[in-house]
């Protein structure tokens, strides 16, 4: 039986296309279910584009109902993905797939996470830092915001005159590049447990 991912997104879903693009083909595994808090959000139309159906919530359903939970039940998620999605995630639902929610963050944690890090705030505070170099991490989700334990992390280094634009590109190439392969590689892993 092929793996199931489920996606949480909240916005372009660049990512999500990535990932969508890269199992699209796979033997092994498939994205089962695109999510998202945002009913204008980019990535339902990506959705739409490769078939996978979606789902739209609100804050009430997330935070006050099971319904979430139980839809992923019911898919039979192997995998949740949170590519853009900027919601802290409830216990119940980290409770109901215990080191099975893994996350992506644009920067090289613990340096630029945390509550109100995300998007172009990343690249800004490490372009007023004056760091040598960025990256991206792709981490277990827990109850606090980016502090999950790393399960990757790949890094650039930033040259004289590289702007906002520029890091945000080098950090997207990245997360493009990595992110389909560690999923992959963790359902592997997941599949020999
Ligand atoms: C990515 O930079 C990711 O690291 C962050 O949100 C952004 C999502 O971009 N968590 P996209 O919606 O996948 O294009």
């Amino acid at each position: 039986m092929k793996k199931r991912i489920a996606i949480f997104a909240s916005g372009s879903g660049s990512n999500a296309q990535k990932i969508m693009e890269h199992f699209k083909r796979s033997n092994d595994a498939e994205v089962a279910l695109i999510l998202t808090n945002n009913p204008d959000a980019y990535v339902l139309q990506r959705a739409d584009n490769f078939e996978v159906p979606s789902h739209i919530f609100d804050r009430k359903e997330f935070y006050e109902t099971d319904k979430i939970v139980q839809l992923l039940k019911n898919l039979n998620i192997d995998l949740v993905v949170l590519a853009g999605f900027l919601w802290l995630v409830p216990q119940p639902l980290l409770k109901a797939f215990p080191n099975k929610i893994i996350n992506i963050h644009p920067s090289l944690l613990p340096k630029y996470g945390g509550k109100g890090m995300y998007g172009e705030k990343v690249h800004q505070a490490v372009l007023a830092d004056g760091e040598q170099e960025s990256g991206i991490t792709i981490h277990f989700v827990n109850e606090a915001f980016d502090e999950g334990e790393i399960i990757h992390q790949s890094k650039f280094k930033i040259e004289k005159g590289d702007d906002l634009e520029m890091i945000k590109f080098k950090v997207q190439q990245l997360e493009h590049q990595h992110f389909p392969k560690v999923i992959e590689a963790l359902l592997k892993k997941m599949k020999s447990l």
